[in-house]
């Protein structure tokens, strides 16, 4: 039987079920609202104040005044995660501009909508990790902003979908013939033993794991550059990386239907996923 889950909103606890939100939500009719999804290993939510920063960053870019102190958001996830029996998790936060009369315009004197629920985080399945993933590429149609996270996400379900229709996990997403992003994770490409990522810019949403595989990749003697990448060098990619809160690092093995290298996960995907488990590991023992 799976754990009941309970989830936190608007300042109360409650079994999943029994949370309900207006239809006038702004969240619902708008799409207007920030979210974060944040790993949670032995209990203790993984780069946490990385996640806290960006979800702080997020709410100044759509001018949602922060609905807590970043003790209180300390305190929700701490207590959230202790009311779960699972050691490892992801925790989903929410925040929407609140509830109102249907108007565009922001509303005057509303209080945010704010949202957390946790989830069991069950291990990768091994074949994800041996085989790797099949990734198909897209133009990427969303809209100019996508270093905000937020809830809006249309033009990411429906590349998500795309993908999987084309019998993908993933996508690799170009504007202007230019790589960004896969419909829910960062991109890394391997040329030459060196890794490539797309810059940091608002055509993607700088992952956590952005600023993590920079420091796995330094302490793995991997060198690591990030500037514009275009179609042609990712087809020539020796291996192709993916990496999200819930899938960690995942070798892309298929692009298009074509093997990427000798369609097996590489050497360069081998040191860094090993990289990763260690940073779990030392986040667990910390
Ligand atoms: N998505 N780019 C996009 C568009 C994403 O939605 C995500 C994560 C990432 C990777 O960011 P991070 O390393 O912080 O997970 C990049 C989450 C997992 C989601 O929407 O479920």
């Amino acid at each position: 039987m799976t754990q009941q889950q309970t989830v936190y909103l608007n300042g109360d606890y409650m079994p999943l079920e029994d949370a309900k939100v207006s239809v006038l939500d702004r969240g619902f009719i708008y799409g207007d609202g920030v979210y974060e999804v944040v790993p949670v290993y032995g209990g203790k939510p993984f780069r946490w104040a990385y996640h806290l920063a960006r979800l702080t960053r997020s709410l100044a870019k759509v001018q949602i005044a922060n609905p807590k102190t970043d003790e209180q958001w300390t305190a929700l996830v701490t207590d959230l995660i202790a009311r779960h029996p699972w050691n490892d998790q992801f925790v989903y936060m929410q925040v929407t501009r609140g509830v109102a009369k249907r108007e565009h315009l922001f509303p005057k004197n509303v209080t945010p909508t704010v949202f957390a629920m946790t989830s069991e985080f069950a291990p990768l399945p091994a074949e994800l990790l041996s085989k790797g993933i099949a990734v198909v590429t897209l133009p990427d149609e969303r809209w100019l902003n996508c270093d905000i996270k937020s809830v809006s996400l249309l033009g990411n379900v429906l590349a998500r979908q795309a993908a999987a229709d084309a019998s993908a996990t993933e996508c690799l997403m170009f504007r202007d013939g230019l790589l960004t992003e896969g419909s829910s994770s960062n991109i890394w490409i391997v040329r030459g033993g060196k890794v490539f990522a797309p810059k940091r810019d608002r055509r993607i949403l700088e992952g956590i794991r952005v600023g993590l595989m920079e420091e796995l990749c330094q302490a793995s003697g991997v060198e690591l550059e990030f500037r514009n990448i275009s179609r042609k060098e990712v087809f020539a990619a020796e291996e192709i990386l993916v990496t999200s809160a819930t899938k960690e690092v995942v070798p892309a093995t298929k692009l298009d239907g074509e093997p990427v290298g000798d369609g097996k996960p590489g050497e360069v995907f081998k040191k860094l996923h090993a990289a990763y488990q260690q940073a779990k590991a030392d986040a667990r023992n910390a």
